[in-house]
Parts: C-alpha cells; sequence; structure tokens
C-alpha cells in the first residue's frame, strides 16, 4: 500500500499476543458486539495472551463531553465484561492510565509519512470537506493506533472491516522504524478480519455501515438496549419484498437482507450458508421474528449485566487500574527499547 522498504523479520520471536480496542464515543452497538467483542470473547485462549482495551485517548480526537466521556468509558469496559472478557484472562484497561502509548505514538509520527495519512479513508470520511477545521489528532489518529498494537509486539489484532487500513498501515510503521534504525524490533502484525458480521449494516439502509454516530436510533441496535427495542428494531428493520432465497448468491444485490442473514448468522454462530440452508424460501414474516428472538435472547443477558455493572464503577475502576499495571508491566521495557534505538538519553 505504501512506499515503506520490506525488512525481513523472524516473526517466531514474538509471543502470540492479541491487542484491540474500542473508542468509548457514545455507546455501543451491535457492530461493535458481533464485528469486534464477540471475537474478542473468542480470542482469549491459552493459544494468545490478550489485552483489551478502551481507547479513550482515541476518543478525544472529536468532541466529547467529559461528563459523557466518562460514562461512556464504563460503558465499554462493562460491554467487554459482560460480554464474556475475564479480566483475569485478559489484560483489561483505559488507555490513558499507560502513558506509554501516548509517547510511542509521538515516535511513530516522526515515522509515519504525511503521504500515508492522506491515504487514509476513515479520516476522508469523518473530515469530510470539513478537513481544516478538525483536530490535529484526527490526522494523526492512525500512528496512534499502531503504537497501541506495537507497545506489546501484538502479533493479531481482531477488527471490523473498517479498521483493516489502519492495521496496514500499522506494519507499514513497523517496517519502516526496522529499516531506518537497521533493527528486527517490531512485528508484522496480523490483521484478523473474519466471520459473517465484520461490516454489520444500518438496519434502515443496508448499505451504510451501522454506526454509534448515525442520526436514527432505529438504525442500530444499542447494546444497552432492553428486550423489547431489539425486537421493535429488528422487526421494523428495512426488507424487500422476496422471500430468502436457496443460496446465498441470492442475496448478492439484497444488501438489507444480506445483512440480516450475516446478523443471524454471527449471533447463533453458525455460517450465512447455513442460515439460507435452514430459511430457504421464508417470508419476513417468519425470517424478522425468528431473528428477533435470537437477538433477544443473546443480547438481552449482555444488557442487562452492562446496566448492573455500571452500578458499580468502584468495581470498574479497580479492574482497569489492575489491567493498567498489567499493561505497563509489558508496555515499559518495550517503550524503553525503543527509545535506546532512536538514541534517547536515559
Ligand atoms: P471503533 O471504536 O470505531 O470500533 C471498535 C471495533 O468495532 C468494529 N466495528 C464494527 N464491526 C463490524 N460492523 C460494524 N458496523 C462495526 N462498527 C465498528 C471496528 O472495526 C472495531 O474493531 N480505531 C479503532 C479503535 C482502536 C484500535 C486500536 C483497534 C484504537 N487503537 C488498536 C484495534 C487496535 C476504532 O475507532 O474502533
Amino acid at each position: 500500500m505504501t512506499d515503506a522498504v520490506q525488512t525481513q523479520n523472524d516473526q517466531s520471536k514474538f509471543t502470540p499476543r492479541v491487542f484491540s480496542g474500542i473508542k468509548p464515543s457514545g455507546g455501543l452497538t451491535l457492530g461493535n458486539y458481533l464485528g469486534a467483542i464477540k471475537r474478542f470473547v473468542d480470542m482469549q485462549s491459552a493459544e494468545f495472551q490478550s489485552i483489551y482495551c478502551v481507547v479513550d485517548l482515541h476518543a478525544i480526537t472529536v468532541w466529547q463531553n467529559p461528563t459523557d466521556l466518562r460514562q461512556a468509558t464504563y460503558e465499554v469496559a462493562a460491554g467487554y465484561i459482560a460480554s464474556g472478557i475475564d479480566p483475569e484472562k485478559s489484560i483489561l484497561f483505559n488507555q490513558s492510565q499507560v502513558s506509554q502509548h501516548a509517547e510511542l505514538g509521538w515516535l511513530f509520527n516522526c515515522v509515519a509519512r504525511v503521504g500515508w495519512m492522506n491515504r487514509m479513508t476513515q479520516f476522508k470520511d469523518k473530515a469530510g470537506s470539513n478537513a481544516e477545521k478538525v483536530s490535529l489528532g484526527l490526522y494523526a489518529y492512525p500512528s496512534l493506533m499502531a503504537a497501541d498494537i506495537l507497545l506489546y509486539h501484538a502479533t493479531h489484532v481482531p477488527v471490523g472491516e473498517d479498521q483493516k487500513q489502519h492495521v496496514e498501515l500499522t506494519r507499514d510503521i513497523a517496517q519502516k522504524f526496522n529499516h531506518d534504525y537497521k533493527v528486527d524490533f517490531f512485528p508484522e502484525t496480523q490483521p484478523v478480519i473474519e466471520g459473517p458480521a465484520t461490516r454489520v449494516m444500518n438496519l434502515r439502509d443496508g448499505t451504510k455501515k451501522m454506526s454509534k454516530s448515525g442520526e436514527s436510533d432505529m438504525e442500530r441496535i444499542n447494546m444497552t438496549d432492553d428486550a423489547d427495542l431489539i425486537a421493535k428494531k429488528f422487526k421494523k428493520a428495512k426488507t424487500d419484498p422476496e422471500a430468502l432465497p436457496d443460496t446465498l448468491d441470492g442475496l448478492k444485490d439484497r444488501p438489507e437482507a444480506r445483512n440480516l442473514v450475516d446478523i443471524y448468522a454471527a449471533l447463533n454462530d453458525m455460517t450465512p450458508e447455513a442460515v439460507i440452508t435452514e430459511y430457504a424460501g421464508a417470508g419476513w414474516g417468519r425470517f424478522k421474528p425468528a431473528l428477533a428472538d435470537l437477538a433477544v435472547a443473546k443480547l438481552a443477558p449482555i444488557s442487562t449485566e452492562m446496566g448492573r455493572l455500571m452500578t458499580e464503577t468502584a468495581e470498574l475502576d479497580r479492574i482497569l487500574a489492575r489491567g493498567a499495571e498489567r499493561a505497563r508491566e509489558i508496555a515499559e521495557p518495550i517503550l524503553k527499547e525503543a527509545y535506546d534505538i532512536v538514541g534517547f538519553v536515559r
């Protein structure tokens, strides 16, 4: 993608380690859950050390009311735990408690090229015609994201499709650092973008991504929605008049239908093909209530548990502080070595 120079890198020397993060900017959506958190839970295994972060430094690249930011940070932390992230098995913390993220981020601001940043499609989408007025942080954001990942020498980063370009940039930054300083220090991180729900779409327009910032609340499922609201939103989701086909190919030009099939598959841990086999020929009068029931069965317990956890902020504070301590134990020596490589006196 970029003009970074390839360096030879011995990947086997890096501990298999997962890192990923979610911004506390507004509430969690079903897109965050299926595209990210549910997959984080799956990767919480003996095979990997897993590190999951509430990336509050990223959130403030656009304006956040301080009270709302605090609340959203607790909500994301509660969402992680209620979905099955175990703070004993995984390291769970909020980014601003580990100052090494910002420090390595600065180093990477000096490694990444302006031309690389100019190619970031998410910046272009977010800044739109307003690019002169957005914060410098929003522009530099992908370089901080590279720091989040490489600060732990993370080898695998599970994300939704929209973050792919940022993880590729992370690889470019690692390669350029390794090349410029003639070291084999940062790994070539793999993006892990798998499963049927890497891009969950808006329930009112199947060509747009489901996001926390969409205009209408009916276009997304929030992880704090209760059972009635979840069912109502799926029953009112936009569809077309046709029944479900008997092969996936038949959904090619039917984005709303395809999205609901993918959501069903992801919620029920099955493939979209298997959903089509089960519901071939079914009309929406049958499929939508089945999807609504499934979603309520899977999501309502999470939203109830999130609600409970969010009333226990002292406990969340304790979990995040302990996670930050464990994160620093990994991050600090890596940052120190990076400083030595660069030539800082300490
Ligand atoms: P954020 O906070 O926008 O989203 C968090 C995660 O949720 C995924 N996601 C989706 N997946 C499927 N369908 C959707 N509609 C959908 N919406 C969101 C995102 O792909 C992401 O995996 N830059 C990141 C946060 C970040 C990060 C990192 C991630 C900061 N540092 C280091 C990984 C590693 C972001 O803004 O995600």
